[in-house]
């Protein structure tokens, strides 16, 4: 297997299914939909849906209709995430995926609508998986049974206990000497959350068991953790151009992080023994899909 050639073939593929359902400019608040396409178009990995896809196919899960509004919402709940995070009263950052920020390009007013508009339109969007089951198939309340436990994951993850939980503790903590333990609690909110929705949701529709959803939730924390971490490092070692975002911003903000707490050996360590774990969880797994488990090793090393 070509790993760089299945990772822009998966790419293509995501990006493709997001621009089908992206909401059509047009109308009296044109404006709104237009900042909303902004920063969904502005390009970014597209890593949470590309793990919710391969979670699915390691579990031989079928049905990729089923799947597709739920890779979109993630993708869109986490782009709103990001609209935010990068506002003035936040991160006040002005550089986000190769772009200008939305509050920079649209004004603040229509960036915070534009994410409240993203957030939204995420839910409708996953709700939509509903109108694709086959109703008269001998498995239809079996499939929306997933497709609402699937549902409810994706609204408990992105909330007040999940990713929003972990934003509020990022700006709490501003300022404050904290331990490790602590950032990690954080980091496995403001980004494990969306990393556990993915890889959850994939296995999920793909009908894996209670088991089985529940080592796919450690291995997903484990490697947004180890994501997070090495997002840390990347603001203090790359460069704007490289990472599409400005670097030396946690810095700016005075926000604690890996790489305030220990010096860049150790937080790279932390990252190698983090994946390592989620490794041999996968390992474990009696599933094989081998672009999956590259994709989780080469998280690690990653230069954007
Ligand atoms: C950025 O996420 C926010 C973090 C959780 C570190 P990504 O690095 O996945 O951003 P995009 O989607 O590629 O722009
Ligand atoms: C963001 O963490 C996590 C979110 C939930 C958006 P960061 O603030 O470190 O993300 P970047 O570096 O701006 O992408
Ligand atoms: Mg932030
Ligand atoms: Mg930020
Ligand atoms: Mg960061």
């Amino acid at each position: 297997m070509n790993f760089k050639l299945e990772l822009e073939r998966r790419l293509n593929e995501i990006n493709n299914i997001l621009e089908g359902y992206l909401p059509k400019e047009e109308g009296l608040y044109k404006t709104l939909i237009m900042a909303m396409n902004y920063s969904m178009t502005a390009g970014g990995k597209r890593i949470r849906p590309m793990l919710m896809l391969e979670t699915f196919r390691l579990f031989n899960g079928r049905d990729f209709d089923l799947l597709h509004p739920f890779m979109v919402a993630i993708e869109m709940i986490h782009t709103y995430s990001l609209v935010h995070d990068d506002l003035p009263a936040l991160d006040n950052d002005e550089f986000r995926r190769g772009r200008k920020t939305t509050h920079i390009e649209y004004g603040e007013a229509m960036a915070i609508l534009a994410g409240d508009g993203l957030l939204t339109l995420a839910f409708d969007t996953a709700a939509g998986a509903y109108e694709r089951v086959d109703g008269s198939s001998l498995d239809a309340i079996n499939t929306y049974k997933r497709i609402m436990r699937a549902y409810k994951l994706l609204s408990t993850k992105a909330g007040i206990h999940g990713m929003i939980g972990g934003q509020v503790i990022d700006i709490e903590f501003v300022g404050k000497a904290v331990t490790k333990e602590r950032l990690d609690t954080m980091y496995l909110l403001k980004t494990g959350a969306l990393f556990e929705a993915s890889m959850m949701i994939g296995a999920i529709l793909a009908g894996a068991n209670d088991e089985e959803i529940d080592i796919i939730s450690k291995l997903a924390a484990d490697i947004g953790l180890a994501f997070q971490i090495r997002d840390d490092i990347l603001d203090v070692t790359s460069s704007d151009t490289v990472l599409g975002k400005p670097v030396h911003s946690d810095e700016k903000n005075d926000k604690p992080t890996y790489v305030a707490l220990m010096d860049l050996e150790q937080a790279k360590n932390e990252v190698a023994t983090v994946t390592d774990r989620a490794r041999k969880a996968y390992d474990a797994l009696p599933y094989q899909n081998e672009f999956l488990k590259e994709l989780i090793i080469m998280l690690i090393s990653r230069e954007k």
